[in-house]
């Protein structure tokens, strides 16, 4: 039932109940989101429904809206009159059209929720198999040219000392499946509901192209290495960003002892000798915190792990000082995160739908236009 609009007050306490109803129903759907499992479907189906019909009521309050204002204007006898209702009427117009453009974009935001009443399980590795035609090709492509890059930034050669003490040059993983791993970890973490800045450290990062890609999933990226030449390229690069929030410096990793400061160790087989390798793993587990996240894609980890007392999430991603039970749990959990990456947004502007696209990043979902592709 609406109400009678015959005031100007009126159409204010009017606009301010539907409004208020609005976000009590936005908020019932920010609250079942923010569970990461056991979301109880029928409040978020009653109230996706609920705002249906609110925002039907909304069509209805401004028809009324402006027959109210048409009835006014003709009731003015001059042209003083005239001006000084429009006066009167300006900022309630204003007001009631932005939020007419707000309500509008429900039907995006309908959709969001929606696809996470009953989130689909996707896995965090993708099969190799499923890459193919254009995308392997573009992706095969792209990771050539960041070999390219990989090697402007890095133009030194080992260090002597380096080579000395066992260390592999500055081989690159391949970006897209650094990319792959990076993915992995951002949906466990999301899975975790992690707080605060996420911390990654590249153990042996080079001229730390690495470092610079990590910011692009998590809050803070750090690197050491220990070939001199590799940490003074590196700081060179990193210098070209002022903005970004990451650091590298020289540093020892069979004698570093801040493993346990970071959320996400990468190490992508620094040494050449086993032996050394083998006292490099065991120091970066057992300095770690429980349930820092490691990402180690080589395969003699894969055969080392459980003897580490790490669980294997699932590809190169483990849990160090937990077990395989637990490590399975939250791959389970992760795989019902869905594989949107946070970036700022675009226009920094808040609706009445902002908290529902805010969780809905944090479960690793954004509306459609987020996904779309610049176009040229
Ligand atoms: C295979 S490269 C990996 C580079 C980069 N992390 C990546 O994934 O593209 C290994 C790096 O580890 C460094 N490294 C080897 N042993 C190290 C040690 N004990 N402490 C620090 N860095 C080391 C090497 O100098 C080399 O830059």
């Amino acid at each position: 039932m609406h109400p009678q609009l015959d005031t100007l007050d009126a159409v204010r306490v009017h606009y301010d109940v539907l409004r208020d109803r609005l976000m009590t129903e936005v908020d019932r759907i920010v609250q079942e989101l923010t569970k990461t499992s056991r979301r109880n479907t029928s409040t978020l189906h009653a109230a996706s429904t609920t705002i249906d019909g609110l925002c039907r009521d909304y069509q209805t309050f401004m028809m009324q809206v402006s027959a109210l204002r048409v009835r006014e204007e003709a009731t003015c006898s001059d042209r003083g009159d005239l001006l000084s209702m429009r006066h009167a009427w300006g900022e309630v117009t204003a007001r009631t059209g932005l939020f007419q453009q707000e309500i509008n974009r429900w039907r995006e935001y309908r959709e969001l929720v929606h696809q996470q009443i009953k989130p689909k399980r996707t896995k965090l590795y993708h099969p190799d198999e499923k890459l193919h035609g254009n995308t392997l090709s573009q992706t095969l492509a792209s990771d050539d040219i960041f070999d390219k890059l990989h090697a402007m930034i890095n133009p030194q050669p080992q260090s002597d000392a380096a080579s000395d003490h066992a260390c592999f040059p500055d081989i690159g993983l391949s970006n897209s499946v650094f990319h792959q791993h990076l993915h992995a970890a951002y949906r466990l973490l999301l899975a975790q509901r992690r707080q605060g800045p996420i911390r990654f450290l590249d153990v042996g990062c080079g001229a730390g192209l690495k470092v610079y890609t990590a910011l692009r999933y998590f809050d803070e990226a750090q690197g050491f290495d220990f070939d001199a030449g590799y940490v003074e390229a590196g700081k060179r690069f990193l210098a070209l960003d002022n903005e970004a929030n990451a650091e590298i410096f020289e540093q020892d990793a069979l004698t570093y002892d801040s493993y346990a400061d970071f959320d996400v160790i990468y190490f992508y087989r620094p040494a050449r000798d086993f032996d050394v390798l083998s006292e490099m793993e065991d120091r970066i587990v057992d300095l770690s915190k429980p349930g820092t996240v490691l990402i180690a894609p080589y395969e003699r980890f894969s055969s080392r792990f459980e003897d580490l007392g790490c669980g294997q999430v699932d590809g190169h991603v483990y849990l160090s000082h937990t077990s395989q039970r637990q490590a399975d749990v939250w791959r389970r959990k992760a795989e019902l995160i869905g594989q949107y990456v946070l970036k700022d947004p675009e226009s920094p502007l808040r609706t009445i739908w902002s908290p529902i696209a805010d969780v809905s990043r944090q479960n690793g979902y954004d509306l459609r236009g987020a996904y779309k592709k610049p176009r040229y």
